[in-house]
């Protein structure tokens, strides 16, 4: 019932002349592959001309970052009305922003409100550190995360039908990314995900409903690539991932698109 979904996050690499090339080795075999949604999230001065690139093909854009306000005297920061106009997803509240930026759970809030109040689609990120981990505290993090970004966001806000539930599922999208496996090479393992995961969704559900919860697309992220990705999305509570350094690699990306779509596609 959930589509399946793959974002790659380019983060800080690529030139604009270095993303077409990189948009160009994949498009071709990307575009074919069918039943996951595909994302592509390169830095904002490539968002114009990948955007043109992507005309016409199944995949999607997204942004790394936004700022909460639509306009002003804010020198340096983009805004969703920028935004909208050229992609469909935001990553917001990657653990590179909170700890390098100075992102608190207040701020990714007025973020993820910001994007939703202007058609854009959040892919919020989520996960504990290496020392909350050790302490046994991800849940405890995890769940505060998740209460803060959504906090005072109404599932009728998000929603244009009467299938209240369904709308609001489809708009936002949650990463589970613990810190400590992010650009490690260290993934975590498919069952501590999977459990994460399904906590995640018993936070939202106590938040907005069970069938929100339930229809709610999570990824997992964190030195995911094409060797390791069948770990995770063969988990049924796993959706499919955010990938950082592995999404720079064409080939790379391809593989963890197709084997996400055949994994999930046999579940079906
Ligand atoms: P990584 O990054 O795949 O390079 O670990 C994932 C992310 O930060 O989204």
């Amino acid at each position: 019932m959930r589509m399946p979904f793959v974002a790659g996050n380019w983060k800080m690499n690529t030139t604009v002349t270095e993303g077409e090339q990189l948009v160009l080795e994949m498009i071709v075999k990307l575009d074919r592959i069918e039943g996951v949604e595909k994302v592509l999230c390169p830095p904002f001065v490539s968002l114009i001309a990948i955007n043109m690139m992507l005309q016409g093909s199944s995949i999607k854009l997204g942004a790394q970052n936004m700022y909460f306000e639509t306009a002003g005297a804010y020198t340096g920061e983009i805004s969703p009305l920028m935004l909208r106009e050229l992609c469909e997803f935001v990553i917001l509240g990657h653990s590179e922003r909170r700890g390098y930026f100075g992102e608190t759970d207040e701020i990714v809030n007025k973020k993820v409100k910001a994007a939703l109040a202007n058609n854009l689609k959040p892919i919020l990120c989520v996960g504990e550190r290496l020392e909350e981990n050790e302490a046994g505290k991800t849940e405890e993090v995890v769940n505060r995360q998740v209460m803060a970004a959504l906090n005072g966001i109404e599932p009728v806000v998000l929603s244009r039908s009467s299938e209240r539930s369904e709308e609001t599922a489809k708009n936002l999208v949650i990463a589970y990314e613990p810190v400590w496996a992010i650009g490690t090479g260290k993934a975590a393992s498919g069952k501590q995900v999977a459990a994460t995961i399904q906590f995640i969704r018993d936070v939202v559900a106590k938040i907005w409903n069970k069938s929100i919860g339930q229809d709610l697309r999570i990824l997992y992220g964190g030195s995911v690539t094409s060797a390791n990705i069948v770990e995770f999305i063969s988990q049924p509570e796993v959706d499919g991932a955010l990938v950082g350094g592995a999404s720079l690699k064409a080939e790379e990306f391809v593989s963890i698109v197709k084997q996400t779509a055949e994994i999930k596609g046999r579940k079906k």
